[in-house]
């Protein structure tokens, strides 16, 4: 197993430029998520690191190797697609072992290295089938088999679920996780669907098309806890959490004060606030009715959703619609209701509107 360093990384296509100053330390039996939407340059940094995406600046490191010029079956990485790419006429067995006969392994050692990769992933009574006669979660564990076998530096994966349905995604999800802690490997893990990201990786990076910023397309590199709780600009506030953060405009008002609705909220800043400011709020740190704990905004409710462990509500209020979260099913509001909703202070965030960069509180303060 290796660590992983992405050292100042350029990618272009002509003169168009996808991937800029790309900077990512990925610890040895890190298991690391890459997520973004459509388009930002995910597979091409997996297709980097594989060495099957030439780059114009900066250094790969596998290890203490910079492998930037090294061809792609001297780096010991291994790749899983989405869309498994199995040999049609081969059968498990052969699929899973063709690296090896290749190599021209003893027999006797590629029926075991099989078998014992088989048993891990589930395929033991599947071996003698043709990927044709496989449901779509058991290719992906052929495909997930072939890369084990080979014992890589790295695993990379390029949104390997995607083509699952959901329950199938869900206990493949949970078994990747499983195989990660057996293996002890360093996983890079490629999805655009937030919610792999944020119950998968130890560390998520969260990537936006390079033309957001224009100078990178790193937005954040935490784990996902510190990505929830403090996304560092907007574009991160608005890609992670499901319903989104809700988000509106308010003046500050001198110094250290900023104005939502008719209140005026006192914050402490690190430095002075900038005169257009973006306040944030995830949907579960809104409360029905008025309270002490924050300002108070009424709206009229436009539609609520009973999800059966959760319900949501959707107001419209004078500074925007705003939607609101709660597991209790004691107060559901109905469409049409005049509702108070408390916006819980100490959970706002605050992004400049300019900028789009979030403002550091001193209670951020690490
Ligand atoms: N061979 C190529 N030639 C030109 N542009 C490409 C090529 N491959 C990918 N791109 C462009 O690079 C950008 C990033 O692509 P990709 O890495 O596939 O994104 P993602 O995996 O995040 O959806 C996209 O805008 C895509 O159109
Ligand atoms: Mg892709």
């Amino acid at each position: 197993m290796a660590n992983v360093s992405l050292r100042n990384i350029d990618i272009a296509y002509g003169p168009v430029t996808i991937v800029k100053s790309l900077q990512m330390e990925i610890a040895d039996g890190e298991f690391t998520v890459l997520v973004g939407p459509s388009g930002c340059g995910k597979s091409t940094i997996l297709r980097l690191i594989a060495g099957l995406e030439p780059h114009s600046g900066g250094d790969i490191f596998i290890d203490e190797n910079n492998v930037s010029a090294a061809n792609p079956a001297d780096r010991n990485v291994a790749m899983v697609f989405q869309n498994y790419a199995l040999y049609p006429n081969m059968t498990v067995f052969e699929n899973i072992s063709f690296g090896m006969k290749i190599r021209k392994i003893d027999a006797t050692e590629i029926d075991h290295a099989v078998r014992e990769v088989a048993k891990m992933v589930g395929l033991t009574d599947h071996l003698h089938k043709r990927p044709g006669r496989l449901s779509g979660g058991q290719r992906q564990r052929v495909a997930l088999a072939r890369a084990i076998v080979r014992h890589p530096k790295v695993f990379l994966f390029d949104e390997p679920l995607s083509n699952l349905d959901a329950e199938f995604r869900a206990s493949i999800r949970l078994e990747l996780r499983q195989l990660h802690k057996k293996l002890g490997a360093t996983m890079i893990y490629v999805t655009h669907d937030q919610v792999e990201a944020m119950t998968m990786g130890d560390k998520i990076a969260v990537l936006a098309p390079i033309a957001v910023k224009g100078t990178h397309n790193l937005m954040q590199y935490d784990t996902p806890e510190v990505i929830y709780s403090k996304p560092t600009n907007l574009f991160v506030a608005r890609f992670i959490g499901s319903p989104k953060m809700n988000t509106f405009e308010a003046e500050s008002s001198g110094q250290a004060t900023i104005r939502i609705g008719d209140q005026d909220i006192a914050v402490k800043v690190k430095r002075p606030l900038p005169s257009k400011v973006i306040v944030g709020i995830r949907p579960e740190h809104v409360v029905v009715g008025a309270h002490a704990e924050g300002p108070t905004i009424t709206g009229r409710v436009a539609v609520t959703e009973n999800l059966g462990h959760e319900r949501l509500v959707f107001t419209e209020t004078k500074i925007g619609p705003i939607t609101q979260r709660a597991s209790d099913q004691t107060v559901c509001p109905t469409a049409g209701d005049e509702l108070e909703l408390t916006l819980l202070r100490h959970r706002l965030h605050f992004f400049d509107a300019v900028t789009e960069e979030r403002i550091e509180m001193v209670s951020d303060a690490p």
